[in-house]
């Protein structure tokens, strides 16, 4: 286990009363969601199965000497050089158990504390009742960027939280989830291993009891937990197939790639951004989590100017395309919470075949208007 790190944690914050923040965004005046009447601590037990998935699904590779795998990704990732790091299946596997399960859980927690935000309290129950004649019960969450694995093991993790905190309320049972990963790299196996992992109940010691053996339950319900892996580049994706992607969709993530989409093109970040935007229902949510200072830089007539990533963000969603203030009607987004340094932390009690970190991210939901 890594040792302690310093902590720098800030709580969730009005972007109006922050310094350095666009006039427009503190004219926003973002709602800031006051989480802490919700339960936010995840079960230690919880957090084990989501390891466990992990541990499971990429058994042989952790089995094996991972080291010199993980030594050749990471110098792959230094160099910039993403396509040879994301280009091998042995690479993809290494990644996916090094660095993807301490993300699992550090975006469970993120998710967790938004449940309510996220309109994810709501049971099967409410909504048909809601939604009567329709056919979309469950909750779409498209993750761009998203085929490592970490957003997969969350959102099993979090069907998991759902349906314990249901039944002890006895109100009935979580909305599905339907998740779609698009990356640019052809993760398909791992997200196909994952969703294995998460349905079927895991694997038990011939020598479990028969308690044991009769408590054993998948972490997510294969009816009601269902994933699929599409290879896209997102700067590049067609807008109809992007559109047909986005189609009802609740959820949109970007995890630890907006900073890389924007390194690698702003102007064509930008315009995907406006793209997904137009695609989008009212309602939906976006979330972007990062590393905390994370900058972009753009060359205008020759000069070097940076920005950081969440301005830029900001710039592209709450500003209109004219550039001056967005008015109310043309408004396309609100943002709904942000936090621009967070800690996660991972229990001491844990379990994993390597060593695992903490990490520190800033996070940003906004809502289409
Ligand atoms: C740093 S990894 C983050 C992975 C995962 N979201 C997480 O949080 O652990 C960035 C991911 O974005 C993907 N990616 C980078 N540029 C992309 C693009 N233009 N289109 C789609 N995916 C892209 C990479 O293949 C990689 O899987």
């Amino acid at each position: 286990m890594p040792a302690p790190q310093k902590s720098r944690v800030t709580g969730i914050k009005n972007a109006k009363g922050k310094p350095g923040k666009s006039r427009l965004a503190k004219e926003q005046q973002p709602k800031v969601i006051e989480e802490k009447s919700l339960e936010t601590r995840i079960p230690p037990e919880t957090q084990q199965l989501i390891l466990n998935i992990f541990r499971n699904s990429f058994k042989e590779r952790l089995e094996s000497d991972i080291q010199p795998l993980l030594q050749e990704v990471k110098g792959h990732l230094f160099d910039r050089n993403f396509k040879e790091a994301f280009g091998r299946e042995d690479y993809l596997e290494a990644y996916a158990a090094r660095w993807s399960p301490s993300r699992a859980l550090g975006y469970l927690g993120v998710l967790w504390r938004m449940r309510e935000s996220l309109n994810l309290m709501q049971t099967t129950e409410d909504e048909s009742s809601e939604a009567e004649g329709s056919s979309r019960k469950s909750w779409k969450v498209v993750c761009l960027g998203g085929g490592a694995g970490a957003e997969i093991g969350t959102l099993g993790g979090l069907h998991r939280l759902l349906s314990d905190e249901h039944k002890e309320r006895g109100d009935g049972q979580p909305r599905s989830m339907e998740v779609v990963a698009i990356d640019s790299a052809d993760w398909t196996k791992v997200v196909d291993q994952l969703t294995q992992h998460i349905t079927a109940p895991p694997p038990l010691s011939k020598y479990a009891s028969a308690a044991v053996k009769a408590a054993n339950r998948p972490l997510a319900d294969p009816t009601a937990f269902r994933t699929t892996f599409h290879q896209h580049d997102v700067l590049t994706m067609d807008p109809k197939t992007l559109a047909a992607a986005l189609e009802s969709v609740n959820l949109v993530t970007l995890m630890f790639t907006l900073n890389e989409l924007y390194s690698a093109s702003i102007s064509l970040t930008q315009q995907f951004l406006l793209r997904m935007t137009e695609s989008l229902e009212p309602g939906a949510m976006l979330l972007v989590v990062d590393s905390p200072g994370s900058y972009s830089t753009v060359s205008l007539n020759g000069a070097d100017k940076t920005y950081p990533m969440q301005w830029l963000l900001d710039h592209t969603l709450l500003v209109d395309t004219s550039g001056g203030k967005a008015k109310e009607e043309v408004r396309l987004w609100e943002k709904v919470q942000e936090d621009d340094s967070r800690w996660f932390r991972l229990d001491d009690r844990l379990e994993y075949p390597i060593e695992l970190e903490n990490m520190r991210m800033q996070l940003h939901l906004y809502q289409r208007l």
